[in-house]
């Protein structure tokens, strides 16, 4: 079965085509990454914009690196929430005429649960249930526990930043370019020894929550009225790396533990994160399955795969954009 993936949530237009759920035939990317690395920070107007400029290319480009026309797609999917409104709208209705205009079953898909089958992309040990996922990206910190395709339980989330944000506002706070988590990451690789003087927020906490306004804070009070060195900037970098990595893994350890999993999924942008990955691997007794980097931040293929293994067809006159939509 192929089906035609398209994201269009936050900053990204993207399309690709999987066939049963894990063989990538073409996964395009076209991100206004650049455009927002001069404000510091997306701007939805800015990001919708440049989406309705690129999506019909973008699908194109998918389509014939797949050796595919669109009439001989099994079905398409979309993301239709959470996410940005204005870019949301782009990629649903964009889904929408081309499901009409070729009789295509269109799938909507859950934003989050897209990051979740990222792992079953070109992966020749595909998850097994029950799991539990880390979703981290730049709008998220979740938590979800999964019995089977389908069937997913929120065990927490942030109260307040994403883990992304939280790498976003502090590396803009170091003066370091967006995205933040790639820069700080690479700053961070230049560190050899941790102080861990930076908080760790709702650690302790009863709960599987996160919070990480309390390590912003921390940070801004840090930086202010101070000029800091470049090794100074790489040490906060490797702080601040290392009290995001210890705050997602603390909760996501107390809940594998509690409802008994042996394999943890990465996914989400921050799920490229290298220290992340190795961390987990290293505290988590199970299998941790993490996608590679480029399948960590959003693509259509990971919207397909969703759609192949959650397979449930809407008539393309319901569906809607919901930037709220949850599960
Ligand atoms: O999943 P994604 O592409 O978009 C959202 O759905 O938000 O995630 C983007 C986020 C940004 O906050 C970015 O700084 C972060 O993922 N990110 C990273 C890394 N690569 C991207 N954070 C930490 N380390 C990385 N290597
Ligand atoms: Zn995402």
């Amino acid at each position: 079965m192929k089906i035609l993936g398209i994201e269009t949530s936050c900053d990204e237009t993207a399309a690709a085509v999987v066939e049963n759920g894990t063989k990538i035939l073409a996964n395009i990317v076209a991100s206004s990454e650049k455009l927002h690395a001069k404000t510091g920070g997306i701007i939805p107007e800015t990001a919708a914009r440049e989406q309705l400029r690129t999506i019909i290319p973008v699908i194109d480009e998918a389509l014939k690196e797949a050796k595919l026309l669109a009439k001989d797609l099994d079905a398409i999917a979309v993301t239709a929430g959470p996410g940005l409104f204005g870019s949301l709208i782009i990629g649903v209705e964009t889904t929408k005429s081309l499901a009409f205009a070729c009789n295509t079953p269109l799938v909507p898909i859950n934003h989050l649960i897209g990051h979740i089958y990222a792992n079953w992309l070109d992966n020749p040990a595909p998850p097994t249930f029950p799991n539990l996922t880390l979703i981290v990206s730049g709008g998220h910190s979740e938590l979800v526990l999964s019995t089977a395709h389908g069937q997913y339980q929120w065990l927490g989330g942030t109260r307040d930043d994403a883990a992304g944000e939280a790498f976003d506002k502090t590396a803009r706070v170091l003066g370091l370019t967006f995205p933040g988590g790639p820069s700080i990451q690479k700053a961070a690789s230049r560190v050899k020894k941790l102080s861990n003087f930076l908080p760790r927020p709702l650690s302790g906490s009863d709960d599987f929550d996160f919070s990480f306004s309390g390590l912003k804070t921390a940070v801004v009070n840090l930086a202010s009225n101070k000029q800091f060195s470049d090794s100074e900037i790489n040490q906060m970098a490797a702080e601040i790396q290392e009290a995001i990595v210890d705050s997602l893994l603390t909760k996501t350890l107390k809940a594998a533990l509690k409802y008994q999993v042996k394999e943890l999924l990465l996914g989400g942008g921050v799920a490229a994160n290298i220290r992340l990955v190795a961390k987990a691997k290293e505290k988590f007794a199970g299998k941790v399955h993490a996608p590679k980097p480029k399948l960590c931040v959003d693509n259509g293929a990971m919207v397909a795969a969703a759609a192949f293994f959650n397979y449930k067809p809407v008539p393309w006159e319901k569906v809607t954009a919901d930037s709220g939509l949850f599960f």
